[in-house]
């Protein structure tokens, strides 16, 4: 990304399904602000009308779906939105901060359906227009307490499993070994309250608020 010195920050909230990233999310947009820096929040797959269409098909199709239909779909909303929302927002000033982005790629359909992490990267990397987060909180919790906090009704994804989520999981562990500085575990077992402090403590600190 080039870098102005108006330029906002762009930060990604990652994790399984059911560890709390949403809250998070919002935490840290109320803690920008109270900052007094423009913020904005945004969520994948969606956050635009075409990718919200997209969403619709993602997670609620009848119909048998491809796993690479699935990633390229899940890359083609990320594109839509990191065109017409993150990058004109980011270059305005203001800080973005998404619900899941391309690492939930590389955690969902490499780890959790087994395609190659290599290619999502380099599919990832275009439809990205290799905008990448300054930082990323990878929220951390087992399967079994995902489980105890996900709703009832599941989406297409969601309905994939145990195994699968162990999968997501573990690549999202791998994910955050390869890149330290940026993906930032944080142990999403805590008090809530306890995963805000943290989070906001490195968003001071990495970010220099
Ligand atoms: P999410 O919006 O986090 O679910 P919720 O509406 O319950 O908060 O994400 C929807 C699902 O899409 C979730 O199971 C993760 C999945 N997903 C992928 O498989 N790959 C991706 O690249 C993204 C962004 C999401």
């Amino acid at each position: 990304m080039t870098e102005s010195i108006s330029s906002g920050k762009f930060i990604t909230v990652e994790g399984i399904d059911g560890c709390g990233k949403t809250t998070q999310a919002e935490f840290i947009i109320d803690g920008l602000v109270e900052a007094g820096l423009s913020a904005k929040i945004v969520r994948e797959p969606g956050g635009d009308p075409i990718s919200e269409s997209i969403r619709k098909l993602l997670l609620h199709a009848e119909e048998s779906m491809s796993d690479r239909a699935e990633a390229l779909l899940m890359i083609a909303s990320r594109a839509q939105l990191t065109d017409k929302v993150i990058l004109p927002q980011v270059i305005n000033g203001t800080w973005v901060v998404a619900d899941r982005y391309a690492d939930s790629t590389l955690a969902y359909q490499g780890g959790g359906r087994g395609l190659s992490v290599q290619s999502l990267d380099s599919i990832n990397e275009f439809g990205t227009y290799t905008l990448k987060p300054d930082l990323t909180f990878f929220i951390d919790i087992s399967v079994d307490v995902a489980n105890t906090r996900m709703r009832v009704e599941r989406d297409r994804i969601e309905k994939e499993g145990d195994g699968f989520q162990q999968r997501v999981r573990e690549q999202y562990l791998k994910l955050h070994e390869n890149e330290p500085e940026r993906v930032i575990l944080i142990n999403g077992e805590q008090s809530i309250e306890d995963v805000r402090a943290e989070i906001w403590n490195h968003v001071k600190e990495k970010l220099e608020l």
